[in-house]
């Protein structure tokens, strides 16, 4: 790489956006870390700065909160950071029924996965145009192709980040700018346990790792693919989704889910 880049990271402390954070560090980019566990966060830091020569800044938020954001980008500036890619990875799921499910968590949800993911994409992306270089990775799912009885919220903040992504990535092609939705299936981190779903037969009986995941992502987002899905499995699974009627797809969801 010969130009001084910088990725920031949201969801760096574990999973996907920690394997993400150092294959983009390892590919000679600077990278902000960006989440709530400040431990794990600095833990990656040092592994990082040990490993390659590259510099990890550290910046804990809770991305739940609408003055996030600002707060975030306030910082970036204070510490004179441009962002050249801006990898939106941090969300969160939850398995049960709309109507009972915590609404602050459902709520939430819609805040870290969605909004969150969109204000940042908005702060961040006028400077990237101005250099004409860089772009946008966002982590959203196989969740996005069909509805998810029993994980409601979550299938449908997934659905807004491939049309956000793919909207976007139409205004931007006129420019050197990347724009990529990473598309995981059921991989193992901390989202399992977190969000039910590890106990499903569906889920634990065809996970991938974080670092596989992590280095289809950015290896797709280095060749600038519109849409990377990681592992045959999952793309097997998109591909015939495609050809059900979505009532077909969302009572089978359903059905998986509510076991
Ligand atoms: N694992 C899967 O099976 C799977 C499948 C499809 C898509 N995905 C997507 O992949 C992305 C990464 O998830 P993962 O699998 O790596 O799960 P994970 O290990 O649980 O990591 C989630 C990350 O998001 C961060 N995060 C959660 N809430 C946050 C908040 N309020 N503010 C800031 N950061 C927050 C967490 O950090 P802190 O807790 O430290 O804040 C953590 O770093 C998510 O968008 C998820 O929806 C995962």
């Amino acid at each position: 790489m010969t130009q001084n880049t910088t990725a920031l990271i949201t969801g760096a402390s574990s999973g996907i956006g920690r394997e993400l954070a150092i294959q983009f560090a390892d590919a000679g980019n600077d990278v902000v870390l960006v989440a709530r566990s400040e431990d794990k966060l600095r833990e990656l830091a040092s592994e990082i700065e040990a490993r390659s020569d590259r510099r990890a800044t550290v910046i804990t938020s809770d991305l739940s909160r609408p003055e996030a954001v600002d707060q975030l980008c306030e910082e970036l500036a204070r510490r004179s950071i441009t962002v050249d890619t801006l990898v939106n990875n941090a969300g969160f799921g939850a398995l049960g029924k709309f109507a009972e499910l915590p609404a602050d968590r459902q709520i939430d949800m819609v805040m870290v996965n969605v909004v969150a993911l969109t204000h940042l994409t908005r702060r961040l992306l006028p400077s990237m145009l101005h250099k004409n270089r860089g772009g946008i990775l966002n982590v959203g799912s196989i969740a996005a192709h069909q509805a998810g009885p029993h994980m409601a919220v979550y299938y449908a903040t997934k659905a807004y980040v491939l049309s956000f992504t793919e909207g976007l990535r139409e205004e931007l092609s006129d420019t050197s700018l990347r724009v990529t939705c990473l598309e995981p299936g059921p991989t193992e981190s901390g989202f399992g346990e977190d969000s039910g779903m590890g106990k499903l037969e569906m889920f634990s009986s065809t996970t991938m790792t974080s670092k596989a995941v992590a280095i289809a992502g950015y290896e797709g987002y280095m060749k600038n693919e519109d849409v990377v899905i990681p592992g045959w499995k999952n793309r097997l699974m998109v591909t015939s989704a495609g050809f059900l009627p979505r009532i077909a797809t969302r009572k089978l969801v359903g059905k998986m889910q509510s076991a």
